[in-house]
């Protein structure tokens, strides 16, 4: 009987001892060969099913959380479509998201193009008027800050410098959520002189240089967004509190006339690159870091805007990776990188086409990331191999790579890694690879587009940041990526 046990013990541990090497042998093997990640669409479509019947209900969400801990402040960024309070159609929702998007990248082009052309000619081109409202139309998310005493609800921007808000008494303005701004109420509102170094930089966050008026001569700005909508107004001072961190003598837009679909929000929060942007006026506080997590679409799914740059404070799963900003002394609101790579289910793609100058836009404002044309073909042709098997379905606007998914409850999604100069990579969430022009998964597309010409600018859109943790640091002029599943924190 002892002996039986002993032995038995015996048998017990060599089979432990394989089971274990195995095991280990196993996770070395899931390490080198984790080159695909599974996506739920059956819980994608449950969601959306969800939201259309819930966002009814759902009146209002235009006054987000915030919080300040070790340095930094938290501010709970949402998607705007979960605001309107109106029932979605989420097809057509999707689809006109991406006529947007088309208009926006435009826009973008465009404006780069001109400050390329404004160098070699010193004149700048007239900018084109596209539909109204369209780039805000793609800026969707949103945060909540106190100006002056009263809660301001912004829409994000990492593409635009200046912050404002609609302000009273007004020429022009649309419908907005909160009471409009009234500095009429705020002692602490200082208007600003023409005269000012602060008025001068206008022309360099906003593309216009600053409108004198008044005795003694005040500064006033106008911002366009290059698609008819526009800002205009007074430049001024006022007391800012982001979380509970107060910036005092913050310069903003008061704006008298205002018009586009800012989609009830009270104005824009700057979070561009330029000295007059609220990264750059609050630098002695949060050191000139930002970050954020921008949220997938699940119902009421919140993300965050972090200002200031302790680690301790985010919650990313993977240990985060930097790359140097791309310096352009003439673009100098937009953060560009540089894409050295791009590689699919560990596919490293082998064309031409990376690592070139101006390098490649990151915006929060784009939807859908657009490459070069002879990158996106390489990149077409390799997931086409790699996610074969599945029917295929017609392309849609702008996505030429779609799939008819409705069949199946969850797919193997080869795992995309954009990488950057210094060894640096951003791993796309499996949510963020696909776009769903049909939300019963009938026309899935990847979520990439090409660029029409080779010397257009790439950029990295919204859509496959998501689920990672992004982190701007223009004082060391560096950005990091990080895995992290956002939540308001
Ligand atoms: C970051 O957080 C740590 C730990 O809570 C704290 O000791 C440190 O002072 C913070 N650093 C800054 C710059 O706030
Ligand atoms: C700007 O103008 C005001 C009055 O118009 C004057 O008092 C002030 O000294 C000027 N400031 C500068 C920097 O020139
Ligand atoms: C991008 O990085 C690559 C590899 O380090 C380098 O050869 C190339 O010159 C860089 N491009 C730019 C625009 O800095
Ligand atoms: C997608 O596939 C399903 C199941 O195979 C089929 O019934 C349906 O007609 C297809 N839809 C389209 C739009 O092709």
């Amino acid at each position: 009987m002892v002996k039986q046990t002993s032995s038995f013990h015996a048998l017990l541990f060599v089979f432990v001892f394989v089971f274990l090497g195995v095991a280990a042998k196993g996770v070395h093997c899931f390490q080198e060969k984790n080159y695909h990640n599974l996506l739920n669409l059956q819980n994608i479509i449950l969601q959306w099913q969800q939201q259309q019947h819930q966002n009814g209900e759902l009146s209002s969400c235009l006054s987000q959380k915030s919080r300040s801990v070790k340095g930094a402040t938290i501010l709970e960024m949402k998607h705007r479509a979960y605001c309107s309070g109106k029932v979605i159609n989420w097809n057509k929702e999707q689809q006109k998201l991406l006529a947007l998007d088309v208009l926006h990248v435009n826009y973008l082009q465009s404006r780069i193009k001109n400050l390329h052309s404004f160098n070699k000619n010193g004149v700048l081109d007239t900018q084109i008027p596209i539909t109204s409202g369209v780039k805000l139309q793609t800026l969707n998310y949103i945060v909540t800050v106190e100006l002056g005493g009263r809660q301001m609800t912004l829409i994000v921007d990492t593409g635009s410098d200046l912050t404002w808000v609609q302000c009273q008494p007004c020429k022009l303005c649309y419908n907005q959520q909160d009471p409009l701004f009234n500095p009429s109420m705020s002692p602490s509102y200082k208007q600003i002189l023409c005269n000012s170094s602060t008025c001068k930089s206008l022309e360099i966050a906003t593309g216009n240089s600053g409108l004198c008026g008044g005795n003694p001569p005040t500064c006033n700005y106008y911002v366009s967004y290059g698609d008819g909508s526009y800002t205009r107004g007074e430049l001024a001072r006022e007391n800012l509190n982001l979380g509970t961190i107060p910036v005092n003598n913050f310069v903003f837009g008061c704006g008298r006339n205002n018009h586009g679909l800012f989609g009830g929000a009270s104005g824009l929060l700057g979070l561009g690159r330029s000295d007059i942007s609220v990264v750059s006026q609050t630098s002695s506080i949060f050191g000139g870091v930002f970050s954020y997590c921008l949220p997938s679409m699940e119902a009421g799914a919140s993300g965050s805007l972090v200002l200031g740059g302790n680690y301790s404070v985010y919650r990313n799963s993977t240990p985060f990776s930097y790359t140097r900003m791309i310096p352009n002394p003439q673009l100098t609101t937009f953060y560009f990188l540089n894409l050295t790579s791009i590689s699919i289910g560990g596919v490293q793609l082998q064309v031409p086409g990376f690592g070139k100058f101006p390098g490649i836009l990151i915006d929060s404002g784009t939807v859908i990331s657009r490459l070069p044309p002879g990158i996106y073909r390489a990149l077409k042709a390799e997931f086409s191999k790699q996610f074969s098997g599945y029917p295929s379905a017609p392309g849609y606007s702008i996505l030429e790579t779609c799939y008819n998914l409705s069949s199946y409850q969850e797919v193997n999604v080869p795992i995309m890694k954009f990488q950057f100069e210094g060894n640096s990579a951003m791993h796309v969430d499996v949510r963020g690879m696909f776009y769903f022009v049909k939300s019963d998964a009938s026309q899935v597309c990847l979520a990439l587009a090409s660029l029409s010409f080779e010397d257009e600018i790439g950029i990295i859109g919204n859509y496959q940041q998501r689920n990672q943790r992004i982190v701007y640091d223009i004082k060391e002029s560096k950005v990091g990526f990080a895995g992290e599943t956002c939540s308001s924190m």
